[in-house]
């Protein structure tokens, strides 16, 4: 049993609804009756994580259109928490999900919801991996996936994602939130496609997996931290929501501070958080490495701020420097692949650490949202050349002891 209620009016719909927003512009949460709702412990302590483990706290009734997502790992990083200085670290690796980033959470839920509703077209702007997962879930439930993307902007793992598995690729002349208030337009007021963007609020239901998974891999303890990278603002609410539905449960007793992390050069909900504001002021020409996370209008800015707030969190900027840094740590340190936008999480822990706001002691887990391979021309523009050597012993030889 749920509904979806606006978080500004208290506005309830059906959910057989078609709706995005509330009649306000407010943003909308699924909410359940959570007194009906019957967890078997015995299968929650034994099951492997995965989005569909959680079932009875998502919002669909039929077989879901899925290709097992979730059950990403937790990885307990010693020699990272080492170099930053920090007892207690743990990365949850999203880039592990089926198109490599945690939108596969959403969009199980999303094409899965879209289908329910009898809907015949999808479609989502994206700064890419959204649109990989749209494509691929598109794919699997067998109806035409629609994607809009800034021109020139997408790195290219992602682009030949949503090629590959068949979607229709529409390169936007302009950015990311250019995009996104045209495919808004196509799907609320137009009525042409269903549309899946974090706006809508079924997709956020797939991503607090992430927040059941924490607990669940902690072995049913609560992080005091939990770090990510912040675009668009839905994964930080919908993980935050998570944590407070197993509290509502009495599965845990606490939920972790959430911290945001943006680059300095796309920082709208960082400035919000910082100054106090109730809401964001947009940033209109967003600039990083983390293609991923450009974007200056984050349409999910509300709710962000509010989990954020709630849980005593905290957000924070870094630079491309930083990320890259550690980025790299990510991968030589613990082995760990990740695209530049996913990185923010440890460069933003670094830099709060350094700045004495989370403690030496604090158990924390940074998320990293997606994969090294969405973006290779990064990794090869920030990394040293292959050294070009003679296929003799002799070359080989030298060129590896001779300094
Ligand atoms: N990390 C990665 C790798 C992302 O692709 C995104 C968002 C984020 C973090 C931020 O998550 O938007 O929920 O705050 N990518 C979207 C896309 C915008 O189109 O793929 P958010």
């Amino acid at each position: 049993m749920y509904h979806l209620e606006c978080i500004e009016c208290g506005k309830k719909y059906q959910k057989t609804d078609i709706v995005y927003t509330c009649e306000c512009g407010g943003l909308l949460d699924v909410i359940y009756d959570y007194l009906s709702i019957k967890i078997d412990m015995e299968r929650l302590k034994t099951e492997t994580p995965s989005v569909w483990k959680y079932r009875e706290l998502l919002p669909i009734e039929q077989e879901p259109v899925s290709i097992n997502e979730g059950g990403t790992p937790l990885y307990k990083c010693d020699r990272l928490a080492e170099k930053i200085g920090i007892k207690e670290l743990y990365v949850k690796h999203e880039g592990m999900n089926p198109t490599g980033s945690f939108k596969d959470r959403g969009m199980t839920v999303g094409v899965s919801k879209a289908i329910e509703l009898g809907m015949k077209t999808v479609a989502c702007a994206s700064t890419g991996n959204t649109s990989a997962s749209l494509a691929i879930y598109g794919a699997k439930a067998g109806i035409p996936a629609i994607v809009l993307l800034p021109e020139g902007k997408v790195a290219l793992g992602k682009v030949a994602q949503a090629l590959m598995h068949g979607a229709k690729v529409l390169s936007i002349r302009g950015n990311f939130d250019d995009a996104l208030v045209l495919v808004r337009k196509l799907c609320d007021e137009e009525k042409l496609f269903y549309l899946l963007n974090s706006i809508n609020p079924y997709r956020l239901e797939g991503q607090k997996t992430i927040g059941f998974e924490i607990v669940d891999q902690l072995g049913f303890r609560v992080p005091d931290r939990v770090i990510l990278p912040v675009g668009n603002a839905g994964n930080v609410t919908a993980i935050y929501k998570g944590f407070k539905e197993f509290m509502k449960l009495g599965i845990t007793d606490s939920v972790p501070k959430m911290v945001g992390i943006q680059t300095a050069g796309s920082p709208p909900i960082v400035n919000a958080i910082k100054s106090g504001a109730d809401d964001i002021t947009p940033v209109l020409n967003p600039e990083t490495v983390a293609t991923a996370i450009r974007i200056g209008n984050p349409v999910n800015a509300r709710k962000a701020l509010r989990a954020i707030r709630e849980s005593n969190g905290t957000a924070e900027t870094v630079t491309d420097e930083e990320l890259i840094q550690a980025q790299k740590d990510l991968a030589q340190l613990e082995g760990i692949g990740v695209e530049p936008a996913s990185a923010t999480s440890v460069a933003g822990l670094k830099k709060l650490i350094d700045t004495g706001v989370i403690g030496r002691d604090e158990i924390v887990v940074c998320i990293t949202t997606g994969h090294l391979l969405k973006d290779p021309e990064e990794v090869i523009d920030v990394c040293a050349e292959p050294i070009v050597v003679d296929a003799t012993i002799e070359a080989i030889r030298e060129s590896v002891f001779s300094d």
